[in-house]
Order: structure tokens, then C-alpha cells, then sequence
């Protein structure tokens, strides 16, 4: 989605800008731009295309002078990737420059509105009608605060903005409604940032802007206002992650470091959350009778966040028993859902920021529901906005395709389904027991993965020409197949397919021929003999076989090609596991085929728009 940075202080601006703007290319773009204040001017310089067609044009920044400025990544919604429609915007007389992540919704009416008033638009932008506004309201009211706060009361939809205005050159005002917006303080100058990594170089202080705050900078100092320009108290918010972390840290790709903080992420997601063998979520605000008397559970995301809320569908039911209904977020928030007493809305979001996702909550919340949120962002506008919030540890991810997050967030829904399970009585004592001593060598079994890549490796090049790759599982198997389908679909575009493996002879095993590659998961031992037979079927029919099962089970080398061991473990728990080798085995394809493995073509890492 589109990155935002501003900054004002004692040093150049142009070159503070180009390098957060940098450090949010991960958020997916098309186009850029930075807007200067030089002393006399606002200068703007925009293009379309990766942020190095910008830095040439400015000369890495230095061919535009000046301490205070805002800088862009624009992920087109409204108007295709082009030098004219990127940001910044500015009004006709050049004094107002902004920049917006979000989408204005009654764009067409306010433009009509200002056309009709007499204004003339460059761009086919949904933000430009914000710069025109600006200079609409700045000439009826005399100041930009004011004017800001009339546009709020005007503007539907989503925004963060971005805003300098040539006659109060010693500030940066900021505002923001549905999409993220953060502010960073230092002795050295003040930032807006779209997001962390932006800024952690030159500051950790931060506040995190709520919806309808509007803050003003200045070179020493910031201060935050509600919509009646009342100034509010923000606390400081400090950063400890290490710069490294929000860096690739040595690794060609984010994904393949991501991949290999998985153990780490799982250990800060699940230990804290175990207190002598017991699961203790403090930060689940629901009394023990709520949780005894829970009727339903609805599970709503989008993408991986949804396939890790397929795993929890099944764990959640075997063990605490309670109907787990899960949806895709852009159909639950439009199906008219039916809601019931005494249910909870889990809302799964890495980035806290997805546009379908936060309305879910919102549909479920205006329904009276409970909400847990299971969130990788802190302070990102699902935390903010649900009930409770189990944050997954995972640390920020920086690769489009997510891994440890996905990981955090199946480990959230164990920790969910064993806290539930016990509350309510539904596991017995010992299988409880073992089952959180397991949850809590996950870590250690993953890591056991990560310490060889040479086998998958090998396989993953040979498969590199693949056109169609189907993945089958039964049980939460099938869960983590929907995941590693998308995983290589995303990153080495490669057609594939996630099959509920009883399902394949209802249809698609037509497409199945000679060297088709099938991926079966085989790792519940319940579901064994029937997924051994579904192999059978498609290999029959001239399919190769890739399978993932249990260490020890030597029968599947009887039917597969190729097998993947994971770690014994307890069925509920082999997703954690089992997705591993399918994260490693569509990386390795993807570098191969020399796809741009930590921003594919097309995609963004939050989807912050519908
Ligand atoms: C996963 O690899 C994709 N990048 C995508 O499906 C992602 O999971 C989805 O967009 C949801 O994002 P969120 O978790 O930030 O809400």
C-alpha cells in the first residue's frame, strides 16, 4: 500500500525522505515522489516507476534544498501508475502539498463540488480533490488547522495525510482516519511515517496516532489535536526493536530471514503466554463463565491470515468444542452475517491494517460481538480497535509473503483453543498437559527444520518449470495446504491449487496427467490410510509426489517420490511444523525462477484499501 514520511528538523530533508521512503518499499508501489520546502517554494518532484527513477531525478536529493518536506509510495487505486498521478499533490498555486495513503470515497462529488467552484485537476486521483480542498478551506478560514478539520467533516473514506503549506513553512500537519499513520520525535526533527521501519534510524520515540487526531510538527516540537483543535496528551511509545530487525540482516531475501525467525517468533509468541504449564492469556479480558458460555466462534481475515484461521477452525472444535464458523473478510462483511448471544469474532490481521478485515471487526463489534483481534502490529488500527488483542510476537515482517507472522498467528489459535478447552472442560487433564508441553517445543522442532535445505532445495529446482501444482490434505492438513498453495502461487507464480484431498475425485482429478506435481500433507495419523489412498489415486493417474509426514512413517516412501520428514508431534500441532517445508520448498522455486521473492509483481504487503 502507499507509504507516507515527512520530516522537519535542522537537516536536508530530501535525503531523510528518500530513505524511509525506501524502507517502506516492502509496502508495495508504482510510482513516488518528495515535496520540499527550499525557502521560497514548495518544489515537488514525482515519477512513476521504483523509488531509484526518484532519487536520480533529485539527484539522491540534493537538487532540493531545504529542512521540512513530505515524501510518497503510491499503490494505484484511483487513477494508473503515472508521473501525473503520483504524489505529492498540490493546489493550483503550488502553496499546499499532500500526500495520502487511503482512498476517498465521495472523491467524485468534492471534485464536482470544486470544479464547479472553479478549480482545474491535473490528475485522475481521488487525493488531489484533498489539495484543492485544502486551498478551498485555507481561503474561507485563514488557517490550515481549521481548514483540516472542515475537510475531515467533507471527506469520506479512508486517509492518512501528509500536509505542508507554503506560508507556515516551520510545519508539518498530519491527520489520519482508517490508515496508519505514525509520529516520530527526536531532538534532531519530528516524522510522519506510514509505518516503524521508515523512521527506527533516527528515532524510537513515537506516537501512534488514533483516528481523527490531527498533529502539527514543528522543528521542536509536536502537538496532537482532537477535531475541535483541542490539544490532546499522547504517551510516547518506545521502539525497541533492534534496525537489524526491520533490515534483511545479511539474507539475500526478508523472506528466507523471515523463514528462519520462525523459531524465535513462535518462542516470543507462545512462552510468555505459558505460566507453569498452564495457558495464560492476560491479555483475553473474558471473565471464565463468558468463555464456559460461548455458543459460537466466528474466525474472520483475508489470505494467510484466513488459512491460519482454517487450522484454528479445527482446533478450536476438537478441543474446547465450541461451533468455529471462519470466513474471508471480504465476503463476511458484506453476507449480511448472522450473528449470536454469547459469541466471539477472532479478527487475524499481520499488518492490523487490512481494509476487509477491519471492517469485519467493525460489522462484528456493531453487532455486539466480543472481539479478540490477533494482530502482528502493535498499535495498528485492528489492535485499536477490537476488544482484546493477543499480539503475535513475530517482529516486523518485511516480505509481501508472509511466514513467521502466519506461524505466530496458528501458535495464537492453540494458546485460544487450549485456554478455552481447559475453561470449559472439554480436555482431559493429561491430554491438556501434553499438549502444552508440546505447544512449547514447537520452537526447537521447527528449528530442527531450518538446519538443512539442501533436500528441498534440490527438489525445489527441478520443479522450478512446473505449470500446475496441487496441494491435498485432510483435517488440519488441508488447512496448511490452502497456505502453501498461496505461498508458491504469490512468490513464483506458479498455478496451483489446495484440495481437501476426499475431495479431488468429485472433479478436479480430471486435471491430474503424467508428471503433474501433488504436494500431500500426511501427518495426521487418523487420516492416514484414507490420505494414502487418495495418493494412490492421483499417482495412478501419472502424478509425482511430494509428501510431508511424521518422522518414522516409512510407509509413505511407499507411494511418494519424494517425502519431507517433520517432528513427531500431536495432530492439532503439525501445521506449525508441516508448513515449513512448503514455505522453503516455494522459496527456492521462486529464486530460482528469478521472481522478486519479497515483492512480487501485483502485490502489496497490507491491504489497505477494498
Ligand atoms: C500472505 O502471504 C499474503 N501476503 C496475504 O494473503 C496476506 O496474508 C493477507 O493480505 C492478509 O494480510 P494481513 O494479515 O496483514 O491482514
Amino acid at each position: 500500500m502507499c507509504g507516507i514520511v515527512g520530516y522537519i528538523g535542522k537537516e536536508e530533508a530530501a535525503p531523510i525522505l528518500l530513505d524511509g521512503l525506501e524502507k517502506l518499499e516492502y509496502r508495495g508501489y508504482d510510482s513516488a515522489g518528495i515535496a520540499v520546502y527550499n525557502g521560497t517554494d514548495i518544489k515537488i518532484t514525482k515519477t512513476k516507476g521504483r523509488l531509484k527513477f526518484l532519487a536520480e531525478a533529485t539527484n539522491e536529493g540534493l537538487s532540493m534544498p531545504g529542512t521540512l518536506g513530505i515524501g510518497h509510495t503510491r499503490w494505484a487505486t484511483h487513477g494508473a501508475p503515472s508521473d501525473i498521478n503520483s504524489h505529492p499533490h498540490a493546489n493550483e498555486s503550488g502553496t499546499i502539498a499532500v500526500v495520502h495513503n487511503g482512498i476517498i470515497e465521495n472523491y467524485l462529488f468534492l471534485k464536482d463540488y470544486l470544479m464547479k467552484k472553479g478549480y482545474n485537476f491535473v490528475s485522475d486521483t481521488d487525493t488531489e480533490v484533498v489539495a484543492h480542498l485544502l486551498d478551498h478551506y485555507v481561503k474561507k478560514y485563514g488557517e490550515i488547522l481549521e481548514a483540516v478539520v472542515h475537510l475531515m467533516n467533507r471527506v469520506e473514506g479512508s486517509y492518512a495525510l501528509g500536509i505542508i503549506v507554503k506560508e507556515n513553512p516551520d510545519e508539518i500537519i498530519a491527520v489520519r482516519k482508517d490508515s496508519p499513520l505514525i509520529v516520530g520525535l527526536s531532538p534532531e526533527g519530528n516524522f510522519i511515517a506510514s509505518d516503524i521501519p521508515a523512521i527506527l534510524k533516527y528515532t524510537r520515540d513515537i506516537y501512534l496516532l488514533e483516528d481523527r487526531e490531527i498533529v502539527r510538527l514543528s522543528r521542536d516540537g509536536v502537538t496532537v489535536y482532537d477535531v475541535f483543535k483541542e490539544p490532546i496528551i499522547k504517551e510516547i511509545t518506545h521502539i525497541d526493536w533492534d534496525i537489524t530487525a526491520a533490515e534483511k540482516g545479511g539474507y539475500e531475501h526478508f523472506m528466507f530471514k523471515e523463514i528462519l525467525e520462525q523459531p524465535k517468533a513462535l518462542k516470543d509468541t507462545i512462552s510468555p503466554r505459558i505460566h507453569n504449564g498452564e495457558v495464560v492469556i492476560e491479555e483475553m479480558k473474558m471473565t471464565d463463565e463468558e468463555i464456559k458460555n460461548l455458543k459460537k466462534i466466528y474466525i474472520v481475515a483475508c489470505g494467510s491470515a484466513y488459512h491460519a484461521g482454517a487450522v484454528g477452525k479445527y482446533v478450536i472444535e476438537d478441543m474446547a468444542r465450541i461451533p468455529v464458523e471462519i470466513d474471508i473478510a471480504s465476503e463476511f462483511r458484506y453476507r449480511n452475517p448472522i450473528f449470536e448471544k454469547d459469541s466471539l469474532a477472532i479478527i487475524i490481521s499481520q499488518s492490523g491494517e487490512t481494509a476487509d478485515t477491519l471492517a469485519a471487526l467493525r460489522e462484528a463489534k456493531k453487532n455486539g460481538v466480543k472481539t479478540l483481534a490477533i494482530v502482528n502490529v502493535v498499535g495498528s488500527s485492528i489492535a485499536r480497535d477490537a476488544d482484546n488483542v493477543l499480539y503475535t510476537w513475530a517482529g516486523p515482517e518485511i516480505a509481501v509473503a508472509t511466514t513467521k507472522a502466519y506461524s505466530t498467528q496458528v501458535s495464537a489459535l492453540y494458546l485460544i483453543g487450549l485456554l478455552f478447552a481447559k475453561k470449559r472442560g472439554t480436555i482431559e487433564d493429561s491430554l491438556y498437559k501434553e499438549t502444552v508441553k508440546e505447544l512449547v517445543s514447537l520452537p526447537d522442532k521447527v528449528a530442527s527444520l531450518l538446519k538443512d535445505f539442501d533436500k528441498i532445495q534440490n527438489f525445489a529446482a527441478k520443479k522450478q518449470n512446473a505449470k500446475d501444482i496441487f496441494f491435498l490434505g485432510r483435517g488440519v492438513d488441508y488447512a496448511t495446504a490452502l497456505e502453501g498453495s498461496l505461498k508458491l502461487k504469490e512468490i513464483s507464480y506458479i498455478h496451483s491449487e489446495a484440495y481437501a484431498a476426499g475431495e479431488l475425485k468429485h472433479g478436479t482429478i480430471s486435471l491430474i496427467e503424467e508428471g503433474t506435481l501433488v504436494v500431500s500433507l500426511a501427518t495426521q495419523e487418523n487420516l492416514f490410510n484414507k490420505m494414502l489412498s487418495n495418493i494412490k489415486e492421483v499417482r495412478t493417474r501419472g502424478a509425482v509426489i511430494m509428501a510431508i509426514a511424521l518422522e518414522g512413517n516409512t510407509e509413505i516412501e511407499k507411494e511418494a517420490d519424494f517425502v519431507l520428514y517433520v517432528p513427531k508431534v500431536l495432530g492439532n500441532l503439525a501445521p506449525s511444523l508441516s508448513v515449513i517445508p512448503l514455505q522453503l520448498f516455494s522459496y527456492y522455486i521462486a529464486v530460482g525462477k528469478g521472481c522478486d521473492v519479497d515483492k512480487p509483481r501485483n502485490l502489496a504487503k497490507s491491504v489497505t484499501v477494498e
